[in-house]
């Protein structure tokens, strides 16, 4: 099936991979991942990777993108990274709001709207992650856990905005867990995601919109997932750290657009 949006594959590396190792693995995936043009291809390394293998993917059909970013331009906040910084490195997307950020370091919709905005503003793209936990799926609780993370990390966009930022519906339970969401649940959380859009932007708007799904994906489930009508791409987590897996959910992506 051939949707109207371009899907987007994204690798979120996490807390993995020296410069030494992230460069292996980025001259691998130069090589395997050429060939495409109707995939978009995103690689998240940590921040100290990011300088090198920006000019390792230069003149590449790879995209280059960060794991967070503050929603402050410069000053005292140590230990944070400002969107100028990453932008001077070529850096073209940013993972906001990703649960483990949300988790581990307290972020709020709020912030993660605020880090949005700054995002923009240095024309970084940000990718926002949204995602119930397995507690509040079983409470059946999710819909209403999805629209309020949707509803208060866009604050403050424009429409114009809006379209130049992507949505990873993220499971919290489907993470790193082995567990993917069935194509069934991914579709039914994408197509619920895609309603909020449209009640807070509008039709048009939301039909533009990407919404990526995160959560185990591996080359098994990729084209299923994929082949989803509202489900434009996947943030990969764990099987993005090895080059044979990642050039395999790119190339099954591809199948499922044609
Ligand atoms: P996973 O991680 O693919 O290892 O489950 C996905 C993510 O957290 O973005």
């Amino acid at each position: 099936m051939q949707k109207d949006r371009n899907l987007t594959i994204a690798g979120n590396w996490k807390m993995n991979n020296t410069v030494a190792a992230a460069l292996a693995l980025v001259n691998d995936l130069t090589v395997a991942l050429a060939h495409v043009t109707a995939v978009d291809i995103v690689v998240c390394p940590p921040f100290t990777a990011l300088s090198d293998v920006a000019q390792a993917l230069r003149g590449s059909n790879i995209h280059l993108g960060a794991q967070d970013m503050s929603a402050h331009n410069a000053g005292a906040y140590t230990g944070d990274i400002a969107a100028e910084m990453l932008q001077e490195l070529a850096v073209r997307y940013v993972i906001l709001g990703h649960s483990e950020r949300r988790q581990y370091h307290q972020e709020l919709d709020a912030c993660v709207a605020r880090k949005a905005q700054a995002a923009h503003a240095a024309s970084l793209q940000p990718i926002i992650c949204v995602g119930e936990t397995l507690s509040q799926r079983e409470a059946g609780h999710m819909e209403q856990v999805l629209a309020t993370q949707v509803r208060e990390s866009l604050t403050g966009l424009t429409t114009n905005q809006m379209v130049e930022t992507m949505i990873a519906y993220e499971p919290v339970w489907a993470i790193g867990t082995g567990k993917t969401a069935s194509p069934e649940q991914a579709q039914e959380a994408h197509a619920f995601i895609r309603g909020v859009l449209v009640t807070l932007f509008d039709e048009a708007t939301a039909r533009r919109v990407r919404i990526q799904y995160g959560g185990s994906v591996r080359p098994s489930n990729a084209r299923e997932l994929m082949s989803q009508p509202d489900v434009d791409g996947a943030l990969v987590g764990g099987a993005s750290l090895d080059a044979q897996s990642f050039t395999e959910i790119v190339n099954n992506a591809i199948e499922t657009n044609t």
